[in-house]
């Protein structure tokens, strides 16, 4: 907690450590209230350091220490300083070992950072800087070391103890305790340390590696969870014959365990051989997850196992690089999930969540490059920038090289790195040394914060049968980046001819007519000029086919070339773009222009997409999906949040009504025929378009709807369905609403990750009375500030998913939302923060909004004993 100014971190003060630690040996006698952690670490000075005065500095924080001794001697209160985060040691040999005592309080810590109770079982998180609050460390990823972990509970109440590596002794102990002992063969950052201590069940399975290993695979869960792992296994599995085949990557220990907490601040945490999940990223049965989760499962689950050779094996040497881990890993899961189910979709699905959040981030305050320089709490920089930007920026550079290539790249990687802490320069090298490429301009990727903007202009010249081509690149200044340079921009285009089929792009000089399909343009001027020859015809072109580079892109279509880009584009990413475009425009018309009219040819196309039944459900699905009120604001100069939501709800209930006999034929012929529930891409798909259809027709419902909808939510036997009723009915209100959701939380109220679902679907109804009906829910005794998913089910879906109403031009929502935060910035600065980010951007809005907002922050800020984490988002969103 904060009274001083908090200071920045900055990349370029980055120094080598001065000690490095080879080996650590921890003994915890666990205990909820009273932990003690003894610690011996074998520390010897780093050739490689460059300056010091040759004291020893270690981070720790909240920890009472009990004794310390060097090299057996017990050091008195004259041989060492102990302040709020840190433990100095002078005069001290230049190896030697160090054993500290001290004492922690899992079930104090509400912060879910080190050691912390959730539920009846102890666990840890570590990264990026909790270690510290378990002992005396050098708190940093660049010290690397092998740990052995002894731990000591109680046999009864905690009879599963588990850490990272193998397991090497197991007894019982007097007194009903037992001990249990782990190693961890690999050197780690302190970081990737776990620790659970609980009473779990186990489901267990094995998978043998590509060089005929036996691997264990446990998963550990809380005991009314052993029904719901079975999806997380097969996916777990997956993602391990994955990664051998498409990056040649084994696991490399003989055990493997995951285990699901019910208190989490994120998704998981990839720590060596023990991940740690959200529970909420591993528990699902057909009857109480989505779609939604499933999918999210499969790719955390692959995500956090990724993790162990892009982030454990090879690791980051500063936070700074904090992208190296996770924008490749990130891309790694991408790329996995659009192998294992629909790579069309997965692509739409991505570029949705980009542009929605890392392209807002981007324009907004705390606008960061994918590398950041400087940071006052690092847990506010595990952001969309980091990860799904820096996925974009691994993305361009796979494509660059192209597939042999960037394999060679990343095979080189492995092997240069291996066991080091690295950065994003080092991964950079790679990818130039494999493949002979300078890819020196492209860096800027890293070090540029802001969305490029593309300006394309194109004509057609009927004489000499030349289309050109020209692009201008501009990237907004940002905060502490005024001025930016060109980019080196992969640009991917094809040209359709009359009949909608691609043509041949040959450029002007070329002698050969290249092969007819996309074609891909690196930019790297300003502005370039591009002249595509032998054109028999006016060529309508498709740019920025399968979203090649993280850009936005301004380019004057009109709509018909549009419609006929949707109708007929061989690339099924621009299919979608052209039809986002289009319903775009006519929403951001009709929030203009209240009166204006749907055309019959938007009623039409979207009729004839609808009707397209060779397609792939899922994909149409995301064709037929308006753009959100959120990101057509991310489109206004200053915001109409009344405009939008009411051009929103004018259009939906007009295709509802226009088109209501096509989707009901959908509807009907996209129901299940009885068979059970699975999760493959086509039946996803078939309950997604079916699911659409029936939002469109329950916004303006008969009661033949009506009926249909409460049939699903009474007889759906999936949640996806269930779901999807519930939120229809919800948001339908009056009598069927509250019954439906009575009937729900009845049903469920025993199961914590559906009544999180139950929590939410309220905070997202637009109903007028949502905040009141909000603020009384924070009152249903189901709820707690404690859980992280809690609140974010009921906050956070209030303050980002339901803008009309967290915008209410009263500043009821923004009250509601800084209240929130300054009750919980003592207990979870993470949570708090992270719920503060949705008001960062008040001054897109009109006067009376901003002065609100504005009055909000500041309140926030002049509030005293804030966190870091607070106080960064705050400073910065004002300054
Ligand atoms: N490293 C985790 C991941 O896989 C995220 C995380 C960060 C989890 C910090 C907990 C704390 O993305
Ligand atoms: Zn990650």
């Amino acid at each position: 907690m904060y009274r001083d100014t908090p200071h920045a971190v900055r990349l370029k003060d980055y120094q080598p450590p001065e000690f490095l630690i080879d080996r650590v040996d921890l003994h915890f006698e666990l205990d909820p209230d009273r932990t003690l952690v003894e610690s011996i670490l074998q520390l010897r000075r780093n050739p490689a350091a460059t300056r010091g005065d040759g004291s020893l500095v270690l981070h720790g924080e909240q920890l009472d220490l009990e004794s310390i001794e060097i090299d057996g001697h017990s050091l008195t209160g004259s041989e060492f300083e102990v302040d709020q985060d840190s433990l100095t040691l002078h005069r001290i040999p230049d190896r030697f070992s160090l054993l500290t005592r001290v004492r922690i309080h899992p079930s104090l810590n509400t912060a879910l950072e080190g050691l912390y109770q959730s539920g009846d079982m102890l666990c840890t998180q570590c990264e990026a800087e909790g270690f510290r609050r378990i002992t005396y460390f050098l708190d940093r990823p660049d010290v690397m070391a092998r740990f052995t972990t002894t731990l000591v509970a109680d046999k009864a109440r905690f009879p599963v103890l588990l850490s990272n590596g193998n397991p090497m002794e197991s007894r019982d102990l007097d007194g009903g305790r037992h001990l249990v002992r782990w190693e961890d063969p690999f050197p780690k950052p302190s970081y990737l340390f776990a620790l659970i201590a609980g009473d779990l069940r186990v489901i267990e399975d094995r998978f043998t590696t590509a060089s005929g290993r036996e691997v264990m695979l446990k998963i550990f869960v809380e005991p009314q969870n052993v029904d719901k792992c079975d999806h997380a296994m097969r996916s777990l599995k997956k993602a391990m014959r994955w990664d051998e085949e498409r990056f040649g990557r084994e696991y490399d220990l003989d055990i493997f365990m995951i285990v699901a907490v019910s208190h989490f601040n994120m998704g998981a945490m990839e720590n060596k051989g023990l991940n740690v999940f959200n529970d909420k990223f591993v528990l699902a049965r057909s009857d109480t997850a989505t779609d939604v989760d499933f999918d999210g499962i499969e790719s955390v689950i692959a995500h956090e196992y990724f993790h162990n050779w892009t982030g454990n094996r090879i690791t980051c040497r500063d936070w700074f690089q904090l992208s190296l881990k996770e924008g490749f890993t990130v891309y790694r899961d991408q790329e996995f999930s659009a192998d294992v189910g629909s790579r069309g979709v997965k692509r739409i699905s991505d570029v949705r969540l980009l542009r929605a959040h890392q392209f807002s981030e981007d324009a907004g305050p705390m606008a960061h490059p994918v590398r950041p320089d400087s940071y006052i709490e690092i847990n506010n920089f595990y952001t969309a920038t980091v990860y799904q930007k820096g996925a974009e920026v691994v993305r361009m550079q796979a494509n660059l090289l192209g597939p042999e290539t960037f394999r060679r790249a990343t095979d080189l990687y492995f092997e240069r790195h291996d066991g080091q802490a690295v950065t994003t320069e080092d991964f950079v090298r790679c990818m130039e040394d494999a493949s002979g490429r300078d890819l020196t301009q492209f860096r800027r990727w890293y070090e540029q914060a802001g969305t490029p903007e593309l300006t394309a202009e194109g004509t057609f010249d009927a004489e000499t049968g030349v289309y050109s081509l020209s692009v201008r690149q501009f990237t907004p200044p940002t905060p502490g980046q005024p001025e930016k340079s060109p980019l080196h921009v992969p640009l991917a285009i094809g040209l359709l001819g009359v009949d909608g089929e691609d043509l041949p792009l040959r450029l002007e000089g070329e002698s050969e007519a290249p092969r007819a399909g996309t074609r891909v343009l690196e930019l790297r001027e300003e502005e370039e000029h591009f002249r595509f020859v032998g054109l028999s015809a006016k060529p309508v072109p498709s740019l920025l086919r399968a979203f090649p580079a993280p850009v936005k892109l301004r380019f004057d279509q009109c709509d018909e070339d549009l419609l006929f880009l949707m109708a007929h584009d061989s690339d099924g990413f621009n299919r979608w773009d052209a039809a986002q475009t289009l319903m775009q425009r006519l929403l951001l018309t009709l929030v203009r222009d209240p009166d204006h009219v749907v055309p019959d040819s938007f009623c039409d196309a979207f009729r004839s997409a609808l009707l397209d039944s060779a397609g792939d459900q899922a994909l149409l699905a995301e064709v037929l999906t308006l753009p959100s009120e959120g990101y057509l604001a991310d489109q206004m100069d200053v915001v109409d949040v009344d405009g939008i939501h009411r051009a929103h709800a004018v259009l939906e209930r007009r295709i509802g009504e226009c088109l209501r006999a096509d989707l009901l034929g959908v509807y009907r012929a996209n129901t299940g025929d009885g068979s059970p529930y699975v999760f493959t891409p086509q039946a996803v798909g078939r309950r997604a378009i079916r699911n659409l259809a029936l939002h469109y027709l329950m916004q303006a419902p008969d009661a033949e709807i009506l009926g249909l909808c409460q049939d699903q939510f009474a007889n759906g036997d999936n949640m996806t369905d269930v779901m999807a009723a519930l939120r229809l009915l919800a948001n339908h209100g009056g009598a069927e609403g509250n019954a439906a959701l009575e009937s729900f939380y009845r049903r469920w109220s025993r199961e914590s990750l559906v009544i999180d679902k139950w929590f939410a679907v309220q905070a997202s109804c637009s109903r007028e009375d949502a905040l009141n009906q909000v603020l009384h829910l924070m009152e249903h005794p189901d709820f707690s500030l404690r859980n992280p998913n809690r609140v974010r089910s009921l906050v956070g879906v209030f303050c980002n998913a339901n803008q009309v109403r967290f915008h209410a031009p009263d500043g009821g929502g923004y009250r509601f939302l800084a209240d929130r935060v300054l009750e919980l910035d003592p207990l979870n600065p993470q949570i708090a923060s992270r719920l503060l980010k949705s008001m960062i951007r008040w001054r897109r809005f009109d006067r009376v909004r901003q002065s609100l907002m504005c009055a909000e922050l500041h309140r926030i800020l002049d509030t005293e004993e804030l966190s870091k984490d607070v106080y960064e988002v705050a400073s910065k969103a004002l300054e």
